[in-house]
């Protein structure tokens, strides 16, 4: 039995084995010319005549974006699934007529990171140690996050995986820091990623593999779904939405009204965006463009839901956060068809626009610690990992508490991956 690592993520998914000779192997995948090891968790559905019949035909990954790029008339392109696993209202959705379930479309990118990582490494692969997030986005109790993990577990099935089990993200990446020490520590892992931050207070070293690892080195797990998609909705919230309409005006019936907010709600969630383009939404759409003060604004809004642009903004607002991580002030540019915005952006009124959740962050780190009856002065080392620990106040809220001395870093986009190969090698071995 051949069992590999998968860290299906939100933003990024990562695939990782141990091979025979020991240490990590990740796949890697063609894109723009080069390798990379983060897959864009992104499914891209087309329909297309063949000998006169519509078909489906769906694309994930690096190959989805460059399909959805090259197609004139643009299909679906739709992010962030794994935030629809705890929704219990979205069971199916339909696409092109036919009716799918969160399960299958998740599959279709499992399907092709397994095809991916048996080309790659030569084996047939038939398990997997999945990572999952302490809490699931949308959850709201444990048995939100069990119905989650369920359906993550049947589309892992589908995507022809007979065996597996499922560890906590944050664990996974405590198994990856681990392999890097030479004495025992313990850490508080920091994962922050596009759905999820999630907490792990853990004993580790080779001290603690040596004697076996017993329960009680884990001293408590916590999350929240909240992380960079939620900070990208913020983006959209100050910058994008109200060129798009949203807070002008619209007159029906001889009164003047707000352009319904519910619309742009949807447009800064990445997994609901895509959905907007359905007839009802359009109609709506069409008759407030119709009644609108600004119907130029909403035209841009059309545009945006009717060209599925979700993968240019999500772009547009990646770049604005990568620069902001870097430099104090950075520029936004979101530039498709007749839409051209651009803003200059400083950090500190990035910061303002996401306080309330780096709030809910900073109280679920407090409230571990706490929970586990830890002092902040007890923690050897925090590691802090995931690709939005790159936001500096988000690394604020550790400097703050545990120094700068204390943190840690690093692999951002594959420690999950690679303590899940380490977690995967043992299942083997089971
Ligand atoms: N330099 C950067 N500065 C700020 N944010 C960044 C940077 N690079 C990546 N991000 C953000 O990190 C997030 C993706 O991180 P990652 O790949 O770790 O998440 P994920 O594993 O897919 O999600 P999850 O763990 O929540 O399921 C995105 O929101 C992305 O915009
Ligand atoms: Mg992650």
């Amino acid at each position: 039995m051949a069992a590999i690592g998968i860290d299906f993520g939100t933003t990024n998914s990562a695939v990782a084995r141990v091979p025979s000779g020991g240490g990590v192997e990740l796949a890697t995948f063609p894109f723009e010319g080069a390798f990379t090891d983060a897959y864009r968790s992104l499914l891209y559905l087309e329909q297309i005549k063949e000998r006169g019949r519509n078909t489906v035909k769906s694309f994930t990954g690096p190959e989805g974006i460059e399909q959805y790029l090259a197609a004139e008339t643009k299909g679906r392109l739709i992010q962030s699934l794994k935030s629809f696993l705890s929704s219990r209202l979205l069971e199916s959705t339909e696409i092109f007529g036919k009716l799918y379930t969160v399960e299958e479309l998740i599959a279709r990118i499992l399907q092709d990171l397994r095809a991916r990582a048996e080309q790659q490494f030569g084996i047939r692969i038939d398990a997997v140690v999945a990572g999952r997030p302490v809490r699931f986005v949308g959850s709201a109790n444990d048995s939100d996050d069990d119905f989650a993990q369920n359906r993550l577990q049947q589309a892992f099935q589908l995507a022809g995986f007979e065996s597996g089990r499922f560890e906590m993200e944050p664990v996974a990446a405590a198994h990856y820091y681990e392999s890097t020490l030479d004495h025992d520590e313990l850490i508080l892992i920091g994962d922050f990623g596009g759905g999820t931050s999630d907490f792990s207070l853990i004993r580790v070293g080779p001290g603690v593999r040596k004697r076996g690892r017993k329960p009680e080195d884990l001293l408590g797990n916590a999350g929240v779904g909240v992380a960079g998609d939620a900070f990208d909705a913020k983006i959209i919230r100050h910058l994008v939405a109200p060129a798009l309409g949203l807070g002008s005006e619209m007159r029906s019936f001889g009164k003047t009204l707000p352009v319904p907010s519910w619309l742009y709600a949807k447009l800064e969630r990445w997994h609901y965006l895509s959905f907007l383009r359905a007839r009802d939404v359009m109609n709506t759409l069409r008759t407030i463009r119709a009644q609108a003060v600004e119907p130029d604004k909403i035209e841009a809004l059309i545009e945006v839901i009717e060209e599925d642009l979700g993968y240019q903004l999500h772009r547009a607002v990646q770049r604005l956060k990568a620069g902001l991580s870097a430099s104090a002030a950075a520029e936004f540019r979101f530039s498709s068809g007749s839409i051209d915005l651009r803003a200059t952006v400083e950090r500190q009124a990035f910061e303002l626009w996401i306080w309330e959740e780096l709030d809910k962050i900073a109280v679920c780190v407090d409230s571990l610690l706490l929970s586990a009856n830890v002092g902040a002065k007890d923690v050897d080392v925090v590691f802090l990992t995931g690709g939005s620990s790159f936001v500096p106040a988000v690394r604020a809220i550790f400097e703050s508490r545990f120094g700068r001395e204390r943190i840690r870093s690093g692999n951002e986009f594959t420690s999950v991956a690679r303590g899940l190969a380490l977690a995967a090698a043992k299942f083997e071995f089971d």
